[in-house]
Formats: structure tokens, sequence, C-alpha cells
């Protein structure tokens, strides 16, 4: 790539899975599965290419109410990445963090999530955040009760502090997959002054080669913040 400006956050909506297995003539869970792979391979050269924060949404807490055997599918998905990919994640020395509340998935997969941000905690090539049954609104809900339980008044980075995504820096790229144009309840708060670039691909399609397409994309922006 050409010398660019580098996003140093950047986050996912990784949509299209779906979509791409139908047009396939595969059940939507292979879409998933390859997916899964898909966020590897472009996760993993985002990291190559020097961005140190990457944000990932797995799954959004609307998603919950899609048919048992998607969801199903889903969760197994994440018993094997959680459960099977732990070295994998050492050996890139990415740091993972998940974002969501997870109770609701089956306790064996609570347990590999906690085991894989405990054996990543020392990792300090990059950080991988996996938003997992993350919906922004019900994240903005809590922060205010939690501000409301402390009794206290808040400023801006108090009540940033209260987000999930506490400490961590705000977006500056967010990329959709899948040619929808919205955010579908993905950190709303967070995204104030991202710059958005949709894609048409699916996700699973979506290649190394796209992400730098995004990326110089980005570089090109007049990132004003309201300013002059
Ligand atoms: C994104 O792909 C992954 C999840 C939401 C879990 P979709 O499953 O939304 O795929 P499409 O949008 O139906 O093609
Ligand atoms: C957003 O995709 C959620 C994830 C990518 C995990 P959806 O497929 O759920 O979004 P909508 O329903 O098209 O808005
Ligand atoms: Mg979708």
């Amino acid at each position: 790539m050409r010398r660019i400006k580098l996003p140093g956050h950047i986050a996912f909506i990784m949509d299209g899975n779906g979509r791409w297995a139908k047009r396939r003539l595969r059940p939507r869970g292979y879409g998933h599965k390859m997916g899964v792979q898909n966020m590897f391979k472009v996760c993993g050269h985002a990291f190559e290419l020097g961005i140190r924060i990457v944000t990932v949404f797995a799954l959004s807490t609307e998603n919950l109410a899609r048919p048992k055997e998607e969801v199903e599918e889903l969760f197994e998905l994440f018993r094997t990445f959680f459960g099977k990919k732990r070295e994998k994640m050492q050996e890139m020395d990415v740091k993972i963090n998940v974002i969501g509340d997870i109770s609701v998935l089956p306790a064996d997969i609570q347990q590999s999530i906690l085991q894989m941000m405990e054996e990543t905690a020392h990792c300090t090539r990059g950080l991988l955040n996996i938003c997992v049954n993350y919906g922004a609104r019900q994240e903005i809900v809590r922060a205010v009760n939690l501000a409301v339980a402390y009794g206290r008044f808040v400023d801006e980075a108090g009540f940033s502090s209260f987000l999930l995504t506490g400490g961590i820096p705000d977006p500056d790229l967010i990329i959709r997959t899948g040619g929808e144009l919205r955010l579908s309840n993905f950190l709303l708060y967070q995204a104030a002054y991202s710059e958005l670039y949709f894609s048409n691909k699916m996700w699973p399609e979506f290649s190394k080669r796209d992400l730098e397409r995004a990326i110089e994309n980005y570089s090109a922006r007049d990132r004003r913040f309201g300013k002059v």
C-alpha cells in the first residue's frame, strides 16, 4: 500500500453471511462458518498492516431472536472458536476482549471465553474486541443505570468509562459489509466521529485487498471533528 494514514481502531459489522451462503445454495450456518474463517484472515491482515485495535460485531442482542436452529449453530461456532483457538490467538499475540452480555450463553462457552481472555491478557501485538450479544442501546442504558447507582453526575469521560468499551479508544473507521447502510445498534455512542465505510461484498468474501481499499479510502478523508 502507498504511504497512508492508518486508523488506530477499525470496527467491522460482519454482515452478509446468510446471503452469501444462500447464493451458493448452502445453509446459512455454512455462511457463518466461512464468516469465522474470514474473520481470522481479515483481522490478521489488519494487525499485519499495523492496526492496533480491531472490533468485530459477531452477534447482536437482536440476533438472538432468530430461529433457534440458527442461534444454536452460532453458539456452536463460538464453542469451537473460544474453545479451540486459544493457542492460535496467543501465537498471533492478540489480546481478546469479549464485549456484551455473555450470561445468556451456555456455561461451557462462557468459561472458554473467560479462559481465552485470561490466556491472551499478556498479548501486546493488538487488541481484538469481539462483540457477542452486544447492543449499543442496552449498553447505554446500562451505563446510565451504573451512573445512577453511583449516585453521581458524569461528564463525557465519566460516562464513557461506564460503557462496555470503557478505556478503549473510539473506532476511527467502521466497515460494514453486506450492502446495508445502517449501524444496526452497533457502538452508537462511540461512533460519534467514526468514518463509515460500506462494502457490497458479503462478509465471507471480503478480502485482504478489500480491507486495504477501505483503509486507503479512509486515509484520503478529511476528519474535521466539527472544526474548519
Ligand atoms: C452476519 O450475517 C452475522 C450475524 C448477524 C450473526 P447475517 O447472518 O446477518 O447474514 P445476512 O445479512 O442474513 O446475509
Ligand atoms: C448486524 O447485522 C449484526 C452483526 C453483524 C452481528 P444484522 O444482519 O443483524 O443487521 P440487520 O438486521 O440487517 O439490521
Ligand atoms: Mg444480516
